[in-house]
Formats: C-alpha cells, structure tokens, sequence
C-alpha cells in the first residue's frame, strides 16, 4: 500500500482524509503540480516548485510552506514508496471552511489543503508509445480563459479524452480562434521546414516546465524555434509534430484528425528532443 502525504503526516493511503467541504471537492479550488521521477530522482523539481507559487499567488492563495520543505516531501514519497519511475502529484486546495460558501474564508484562520502522492510508472522513459507515436483529433477549447493557471478544473480535458477515444485516438488538441491552444493534457508543437513551431506563452496555455527545458535545449543544440499559434490546417500540413508534458517528455504525433503526418512515423525532431530532453533532464535532476 502506497504512503501519501497529507497536511503534516505522512499516511497509508487508505488512512488519509480531506473534509468533504474542502474547497478542492466542493469548488474545484486548487492547484497541483505533477513533477516524473527517473532513476529515482525528481526531474525539473524547481520549475514545478516556482510555477506551484505562481498558480498559488494568481488565486490570492498562501504558500504552504518552503520549496525546501516541498522537495524533502517529494523525496521522502519517493523513498518510502520505492520509486524509481513514476510521478509525484501535489495538490494544494483553499481548506476546509466547515461549510460551502462561494466566498474565499479567511486564509488566517483557513488553512489549505496540502496532499501528495506518488504513482509508480517502471520503465516510464522508454514508453513504446514514443516509438509509434500518437494519434490527436481537434476539439474546440471551451475552458476557461486562465489556462496559465494549474488549477484541479480537469472536466474538460477529461472529456477531451473521451472524444478523442471514442474518436480511435490518444489525445486531443484543442482549438480556439481558429489556432491550437494545447493539447488536454501537454503542450503542442508542429516542425515545419525544420523550424519548431509552438504556441507563444499567454494566460491562453499552461507554462510547461517540459516546454521551457526542451525550447532551451533546441536552441542550444541550434534548432530555429518559432513561438506563434498555428492552425490545425497547418499542423495537417506539417512535417512532423510533437507534445511535452512532464509524465509523456515528449511525445510524437503521427496523425492530426485523420491525416498522416509525414510517413506516418516519429519524426527526426521529436524523437531526437525525446532524447536530448531525456539526457540532460537526468542530469540536472535531484
Ligand atoms: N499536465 N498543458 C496542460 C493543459 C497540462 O495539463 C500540462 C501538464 C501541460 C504540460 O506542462 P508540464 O510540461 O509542466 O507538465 C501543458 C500534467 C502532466 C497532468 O495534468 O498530468
């Protein structure tokens, strides 16, 4: 049985409680961060750690506690439940008010809600899917308009999935203003020409910590990196695609509502950032 984190105390899963009045449950209220483990260490830890602060401060939320007091938890789930692949979750929520209120309660007398856990993925970074590549559909992006935010509002990538799914495919890229925003879960990206081409940062998409990591690697390693939207005509028309996140790194896409990018295949770009991002993530992990 898996050992969480819960406000101060470290719980067999199956022990750990939060108030069905949390603001989380009743209002979806939080934030979270998911931070891959490889080789037992955290990759990008300090990234998640500054972007948890962000998301926290734009919700006029209170810090928990000190980035050091967040990496010794991380490490500590990492220790006890064994893992050397996988991901750690942190959710951090308004607390409990004892009631439901849409009014925030008061942050000196409301504490917030603090949860880790760990899920243990062996093997995680030679997922075979990176050898095949994945399938997207588009779908339109009804969210709401601070997507910069990481906040536990997942219904609509949730159903994203499902579309994409029931559609015969891994994952959907969404659509607004005629431009892809990102895809549910990961930031998207096409190649054209050689160039990589992805959105620009706005409080239109989430700052991936991958995206950030990979974008700096590229250019060191002299690729051209464009940073506008694109249209999903144009993605159709790409050479190749792409999506980061912190649980896939990055993923080749193959095929864009039906349309086969290419020969069908991971591109040359993606599948040598997969490895670059790969290698010098490790590196600098802790
Ligand atoms: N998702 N865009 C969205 C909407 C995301 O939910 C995520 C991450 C990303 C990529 O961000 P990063 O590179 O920092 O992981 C982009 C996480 C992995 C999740 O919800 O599981």
């Amino acid at each position: 049985m898996r050992t969480v984190y819960v406000n101060g105390e470290y719980l067999p899963e199956d022990e750990a409680k939060v108030s069905i009045f949390d603001r989380g449950f009743v209002f979806a209220d939080g934030v979270y961060e998911v931070t891959s483990v490889l080789d037992g260490k955290l990759i990008a830890f300090d990234g998640h750690a500054e972007r948890l602060k962000r998301s926290l401060s734009e919700l006029d939320m209170q810090e928990p506690m000190t980035t050091e007091d967040l990496l010794e938890i991380h490490r500590e789930l990492v220790a006890r439940n064994e893992i050397t692949d996988g991901l750690v979750y942190l959710q951090v929520t308004r607390g409990n008010p004892g009631d439901r209120d849409f009014a925030f309660p008061d942050p000196n007398t409301v504490k917030p809600t603090v949860v880790l856990f760990t899920q243990s993925k062996p093997g995680m970074a030679e997922s075979p899917a990176a050898k095949v590549g994945m399938k997207v559909i588009s779908i339109p992006d009804i969210r709401w308009h601070r997507r910069d935010i990481k906040t536990v509002q997942l219904l609509y990538p949730s159903m994203g999935k499902m579309m994409a799914k029931a559609a015969g495919a891994d994952d959907a890229w969404m659509v607004e203003d005629g431009k892809v925003t990102e895809g549910t879960s990961n930031n998207a990206y096409i190649v054209k020409g050689g160039k990589i081409i992805t959105r620009e940062l706005s409080e239109d998409i989430l700052h991936g910590i991958t995206r950030a990591a990979v974008l700096a690697y590229a250019k060191e390693a002299q690729m051209v990196v464009e940073e506008r939207a694109f249209t999903v005509d144009e993605a159709k028309g790409a050479d190749e695609a792409f999506i980061t996140s912190a649980s896939a790194f990055v993923m080749p896409v193959v095929e864009i509502d039906g349309v086969t990018l290419g020969d069908g295949k991971p591109g040359r770009v993606a599948t040598r950032l997969r490895e670059l991002y790969l290698e010098e993530s490790l590196k600098a992990a802790v």
